[in-house]
């Protein structure tokens, strides 16, 4: 926790011309500055900085705010990494506030831990340029790959020289302490069989080095690749997982390339480290790699944080195509759209761009890029000809892709699409997709209903709703009597700008009473209403038919407050009736149309089955598209009601 001084503090420093100028190059405009939006790709400027106001806003995206909003905007911080960061660049030290022991213990274990990296990271670097061993093995080694100075630097590319301990040795001597360095996974520990305990030596050893940063910039890992060709080695070694490296949250050029990812929504997806630095060569600077494993969900919220749009990079190797393809069902299922580049056989990113060239290879990225679902369907349309079988898997294959997909519009154009390329009639398909929806929601609702079960007293007493499956008609029948009994002793009452029989009656236009004696009750007061002069509850207990008189008797003389019962019973404070009025006759409309919803769901939920049952597939996504649109007015009335249904 940052003190509240240590943020005024940084308040009361920060110039925000001075803080957007470390990320944008701005232009006086009279008062103010303008420059391009870093937040759009455009060609007039339509970003302006206030400084009289301190703020900044941005046309194009509709961003704006102040120096902190701008900080965590543009480099995706929290709010406290943002103070952080400002507090830095001016130089306030920051004060926290009462941090546990262990958090501080911990707190302070990982920044030891990044300091190490860093040391690490600058040993690397400085043997890769300095030592005789680094430039006639690293160095040339990069340079026969292509890779220039500034990119070299880009990246931090460094070597780890052949020897069992250079860099433990330097670090110890630097007091850096031995068990921080098998912390970062720098050292390996080994049992000694000799009787002499244990032996420590480096990992990475005669190889190439990249490190992996984080998405402020700081080293986290590293990936080391060997030079030559023995095979008795792993080509690549990667840090282990530690207090700071966990590896499925991390994308390997995301640091390097996130601004040119917003900038140009979209973000390339390669296998590793040589395919992302090619890329930046190539002037191709929105790349992320996921070295060489599917990309994981964390992996997926963290593109979605700078853009929706994921381009994956494909080997041309036919192998290689369907095992990749598996992976991109979980991006789909994040939400992204998805499209894909497929090269020509074997090349990969890396060598294409280096065969080609910068202009040619942007060229081909353009030129072949294809959306995934229409690549994969026709992918599977050409291995299917004339094989019926092999037909009907890959349209499982697809469908599969399609049913993962959570925009229902989205869905319905790869539909269509599907239809188009593989030849088969769009109903077929729509047969296959409900299945699986259906099927998906059915685990979603008894995932839900055990979750149910397992939460039945948090909420307070009044607000629990029954779910819509239990007796949905005796809960609307009691709101219906609610109503009533509300017209009966209040009608003329004033609410607000009206009556609150003009209320009610307004607001429950269009619904038709369920029970027989209510209705009756309610169509009285509709004609009423329209001659303009409201019934009483006498007129129903001489001219109301015997049920009627009944219904009203009762109305009018017990109590119906439930909430009084538990007021004497519980000893709860509760306002009478008469003075919280206008609040409850809104409560009675509302709850009353949410019962009515929740009965329609139920109903409707019934029709599903039966077309699901039956096979009447136009019937069952219609239905479906009802029950979505009902869900989503329950959803609506329970926020209204304050109350919390399940979704
Ligand atoms: P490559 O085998 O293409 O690596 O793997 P490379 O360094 O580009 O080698 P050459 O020159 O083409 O033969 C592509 C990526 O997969 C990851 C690395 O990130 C690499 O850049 N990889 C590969 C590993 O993480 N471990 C491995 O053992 C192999
Ligand atoms: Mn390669």
């Amino acid at each position: 926790m940052i003190s509240r001084d240590t943020i005024e503090e940084v308040k009361n420093r920060i110039d925000i011309v001075d803080v957007i100028s470390d990320f944008v190059s701005l232009k006086k405009s009279g008062a103010n500055y303008k420059a391009l939006s870093p937040f759009a790709s455009e060609k007039t400027p339509s970003f302006f900085v206030v400084p009289s106001k301190g703020i900044f806003k941005d046309f194009s995206s509709g961003k704006g705010g102040d120096a902190f909003t701008f900080v965590m905007e543009h480099e995706k911080l929290s709010y406290a990494e943002a103070i952080r960061y400002l507090a830095k660049k001016y130089g306030v030290e920051i004060k926290e506030d009462k941090q546990s022991s262990e958090e501080q213990a911990a707190q302070s274990e990982r920044e030891g831990l990044y300091i190490l990296m860093n040391f690490a990271k600058e040993f690397y670097k400085e043997k890769l340029l300095r030592s005789e061993e680094g430039q006639s093995i690293g160095l040339s080694y990069f340079r026969e790959r292509g890779f220039t100075d500034p990119t070299i630097q880009k990246f931090e590319l460094g070597y780890a020289l052949e020897g069992w301990d250079h860099l433990s040795k330097e670090a110890l001597a630097k007091g850096y302490r031995q068990e921080l360095l098998e912390k970062t996974g720098l050292v390996v520990k080994k049992e000694d069989d000799g009787g002499h305990g244990q032996r420590t030596y480096d990992r990475f050893r005669g190889r190439v080095i990249f490190p992996v940063h984080n998405l402020s910039g700081k080293v986290i890992a590293f990936g080391a690749r060997m030079l030559g060709n023995d095979k008795n080695q792993p080509k690549y070694i990667n840090s282990p997982e530690t207090e700071i490296y966990h590896k499925s949250d991390v994308l390997y050029g995301l640091y390097q390339g996130k601004n040119a990812i917003r900038q140009q929504d979209n973000c390339y997806l390669v296998e590793g480290y040589t395919d992302v630095i090619s890329m930046h060569q190539a002037d191709v600077e929105n790349v992320v790699a996921s070295s060489g494993t599917a990309l994981t969900e964390q992996q997926i919220k963290l593109i979605r944080r700078f853009s929706e749009n994921v381009t994956v990079l494909f080997d041309g190797d036919a192998a290689g195509i369907k095992a990749a393809i598996r992976g991109i069902d979980l991006i789909l299922k994040g939400g992204l759209n998805v499209r894909v580049v497929l090269f020509p056989d074997g090349e990969d990113p890396d060598s294409y761009s280096r065969k080609v060239g910068t202009t040619a290879f942007q060229a081909y990225l353009k030129e072949a890029r294809q959306d995934f679902v229409s690549f994969k369907a026709s992918l599977f349309a050409k291995e299917a000809a004339g094989d019926p079988i092999r037909k009907a898997e890959s349209i499982k294959e697809i469908v599969g892709s399609i049913s993962l997909i959570p925009d229902p519009v989205k869905r319905s154009v790869y539909i269509q699409e599907t239809s188009n390329l593989l030849k088969i009639a769009e109903a077929v398909l729509l047969t296959e997709l409900n299945k699986l929806l259906i099927a998906e929601r059915k685990k979603k609702d008894k995932e839900r209903l055990r979750e149910d079960d397992s939460v039945p007293e948090a909420q307070p007493v009044e607000d629990v709703i029954a779910p819509a499956k239990v007796d949905a008609q005796s809960l609307i029948q009691y709101q219906e009597r609610e109503t009533i009994r509300l017209l009966l002793n209040y009608s003329d009452r004033k609410l607000a700008d009206q009556s609150v029989a003009e209320f009610l009656m307004h607001e429950l236009d269009d619904v038709e009473f369920t029970n027989v004696t209510f209705r009756e009750i309610h169509e009285v007061y509709k004609q009423g209403l329209v001659k303009g002069e409201l019934p009483g509850s006498e007129y129903f207990l001489r001219h109301g038919s015997e049920p009627v008189k009944v219904a009203v008797t009762d109305l009018i003389t017990s109590r119906y407050d439930t909430s009084q019962h538990w007021g004497d019973k519980y000893n709860i404070f509760i306002p009478k009736e008469e003075q919280v009025l206008d609040q409850l006759a809104l409560t009675n409309v509302l709850r009353l149309k949410f019962r009515i919803v929740q009965k329609m769901m139920e109903d409707n939920l019934a029709e599903v089955r039966r077309a699901e049952a039956s096979g009447d597939w136009d019937k069952l996504d219609e239905a479906l598209t009802v029950q979505t649109g009902l869900k989503q007015a329950e959803q609506e009335l329970a926020k209204e009601l304050g109350i919390v249904v399940a979704r």
